[in-house]
């Protein structure tokens, strides 16, 4: 019987190191600092964007700031409007916008209330972008060749005449000159082809648009094995988070020798730990035929 008891207690101590060793290996501050986050609705965000007050800036790079919306979306820190980043492809570098006014109700109103827009565009490109034209507090008799760019409202209390006109079209002036108030309003066109509907301006705000950005490829190694690149703005160079410490381009010099060794190393101890559990269970059952 004291042999069962030492069999196990010594199983217990086994079990407990094991967990130990695990725990033992807290991670670096930076590289827990700059774990992916969200802002409840829309992608996981990590470098080169950060969300302000969320995560550090560290963890992003200058200018790539976004911030969680009343709408738990990340929005782009803009001052005239706010857009929403839909998804954002990290490996080609490229992610999706639109306006965050397409959310809100359109109550009284035919156009939502969108504004002239200057994104910060030295960091981001446009990617086959065109920038229709939504105009309104348009006259009431407006010319006749006017009428096909009027914004459909039925059913809306409306104060106001509403038009979208592309930006190349030939009546482009004309309406300009007859509304009181136009705003430009990029969108994604796919291809030449494209005609911009007036009946689907909706959808196509709704659609958004791409923008591609430009990321050191300093970052690259570091990204593409999992790990979390940084910014340190004192010295103005990326860093690698890693587990144990920051490095310079990645966490693992000889990722595929020391990977196989580790997994090599946690085989090794999990096959002794099941042939020493199945060695006690065998001696408790012959104790007890005894
Ligand atoms: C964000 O990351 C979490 C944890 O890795 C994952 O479960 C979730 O699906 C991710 N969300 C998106 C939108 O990719
Ligand atoms: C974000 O935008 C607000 C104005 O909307 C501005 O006051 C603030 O400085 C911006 N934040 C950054 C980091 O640029
Ligand atoms: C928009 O209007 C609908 C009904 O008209 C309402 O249920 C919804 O809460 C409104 N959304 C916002 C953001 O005000
Ligand atoms: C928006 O920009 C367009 C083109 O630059 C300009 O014609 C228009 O007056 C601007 N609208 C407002 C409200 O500033
Ligand atoms: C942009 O438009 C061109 C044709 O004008 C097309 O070949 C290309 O695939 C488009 N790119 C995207 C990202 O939609
Ligand atoms: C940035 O670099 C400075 C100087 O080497 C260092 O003191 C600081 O801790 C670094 N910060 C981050 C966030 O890496």
């Amino acid at each position: 019987m004291k042999y069962t008891v030492f069999l196990a207690s010594l199983d217990i101590c086994i079990f407990c190191l094991i967990l130990l060793s695990r725990k033992s290996s807290a991670a670096d501050f930076l590289y827990e600092a700059c774990v992916p986050r969200n802002c409840g609705n829309g992608p996981n965000i990590t470098f080169p964007f950060y969300i302000e007050g969320l995560q550090e800036s560290y963890c992003g790079y200058p200018g790539f700031h976004l911030k969680c919306g009343k709408h738990g979306y990340p929005t782009i820190n803009s001052t005239e409007n706010d857009y929403i980043v839909e998804t954002i492809s990290y490996p080609s570098r490229s992610f999706r916008v639109y306006n965050a006014a397409v959310l809100s109700n359109l109550t009284g109103r035919c156009l939502p209330q969108i504004k002239n827009t200057t994104l910060p565009i030295g960091e981001f490109q446009y990617v086959n972008v065109t920038s229709p034209y939504l105009s309104s507090n348009c006259i009431e008799q407006l010319p006749k060749d006017l009428s096909q760019y009027m914004v459909d409202c039925q059913g809306e209390n409306r104060d106001n005449l509403d038009l979208a006109i592309l930006d190349k079209d030939e009546n482009l002036q004309k309406g300009l000159e007859n509304c009181e108030k136009n705003v430009v309003a990029p969108v994604e066109v796919h291809g030449d082809k494209e005609r911009i509907v007036v009946a689907e301006y909706e959808e196509i705000l709704r659609r958004g648009f791409e923008l591609n950005y430009l990321s050191s490829s300093d970052c690259s190694t570091c990204e593409r094995e999992g790990d979390r690149c940084g910014f340190n703005t004192t010295t103005h160079s990326f860093r690698c988070f890693c587990p144990d410490r920051p490095h310079f381009r990645r966490c693992r010099p000889l990722r595929t020798v020391s990977s196989k060794l580790l997994s090599k190393k946690k085989k090794k101890k999990k096959v002794s730990y099941f042939f020493f559990v199945a060695f006690d269970l065998w001696n408790l059952i012959i104790e007890n035929l005894n």
